[in-house]
């Protein structure tokens, strides 16, 4: 079983941990990550073995600062210019990689780019120590539900795991937007963390989205699920449901639900993104046959989080 260890008390057992070519769950500001030495192969594939993930989906790259990218990656103008808007911060860019760059092609799934993002807090500073970027999947299961606590990672992952470091819940709780700039203009290949808005705003032009050639091969329609069914759009709830809330009114026949959970009563977007994944995984453990989401707004995070409640709905398949 993984022993959970405070964040303040982490870090040498982490390195050690590392430099040996193992994994360990750390904290992040968005979810919890589950890191290993980018550069070895046997890290690398120790991530997917402990995750069950599919090896054609590749995994972020996470650095200690703008240079660290640099060495690993080509960065365009725009690209910078986000870069050094919001790292660190949960952003991700996808870039061209730099030849002999040291990343192990297992991490990359052999593309010729690479999705590189700096964290805030004890990642950034596992990484300065360490010298090397870390390769860090979200720590759950391959197509469950992303861990916002230590207790959520051990929970899933403990089994298969030395360490998960404890920071407490994250306070984000989606995980990093992906963007690519093509062309200097940027193109949205996942929402998360930062509002497609916020990037505007340093872009200084929309976003493009869709599909374009290679995308994020990890977005694969089923995904964050729960073991509960999910319904989405619910203005009226059927027996045996629990109710995922959002905002202060309330579905039809709220009162016979299993149970209830409110990502934000007062209908702020960044609150209920931060209850997202801790409140599916306490309405799964209700024991309802279906999980019944209210409306949720698409503005701001809003856009991620019904990107996430609608992979969680998806029809289930094998490969997330
Ligand atoms: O907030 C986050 O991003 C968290 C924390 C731990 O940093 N990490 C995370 O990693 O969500 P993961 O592996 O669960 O999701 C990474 C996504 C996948 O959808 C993957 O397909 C995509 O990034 N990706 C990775 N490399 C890519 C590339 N070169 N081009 C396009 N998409 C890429
Ligand atoms: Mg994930």
């Amino acid at each position: 079983m993984a022993e959970i260890v405070d964040v303040g008390q982490a870090m040498e057992q982490a390195l050690a941990l590392l430099e040996g070519g193992d994994v360990v769950a750390i904290p992040t500001e968005t979810v919890y990550g589950l890191a290993g030495d980018a550069t070895s192969g046997v890290g690398v594939a120790r991530i997917f073995e402990a995750k069950g993930r599919p090896r054609f989906n590749p995994l972020i790259a996470h650095v200690a600062d703008l240079a660290m990218a640099t060495r690993i990656a080509v960065l365009d103008p725009l690209s910078t210019r986000l870069a050094e808007a919001f790292w660190p911060g949960p952003l991700t860019l996808v870039l061209p990689q730099r030849s002999e760059n040291g990343i192990h092609p297992l991490a990359t799934a052999g593309l010729d780019t690479i999705a590189l993002r700096m964290p805030r807090g004890f990642g950034g500073e596992l990484i300065a120590r360490l010298g090397r970027p870390l390769a860090a999947p979200s720590a759950n299961s391959s197509g469950r539900i992303s861990a916002t606590t230590a207790q959520a990672v051990a929970a899933d992952l403990g089994e298969k795991i030395k360490l998960v470091v404890d920071g407490g819940a994250t306070p984000v709780g989606l995980e990093s937007t992906i963007v690519k700039v093509e062309d200097g203009t940027v193109r949205l290949l996942r929402p998360g963390g930062i509002a497609a808005e916020e990037i505007e705003a340093i872009a200084g032009a929309k976003l493009l989205r869709g599909a374009a050639g290679i995308e994020a091969p990890g977005m694969l329609a089923s995904h964050y699920a729960p073991g509960a069914s999910v319904r989405l759009n619910v203005r009226q709830i059927a027996g045996g449901e629990a109710l995922l809330a959002f905002g202060a009114t309330r579905a039809e026949g709220w009162q016979h639900a299993v149970a209830v959970r409110n990502l934000s009563e007062t209908g702020d977007l960044r609150e209920a993104a931060t209850n997202l994944f801790a409140h599916m995984q306490a309405l799964d453990r209700s024991g309802a046959a279906a999980i019944a989401v209210e409306p949720i707004p698409f503005d701001g995070l809003g856009e991620a989080i019904n990107d996430r409640l609608s992979r969680a709905a998806a029809p289930r398949d094998k490969t997330g």
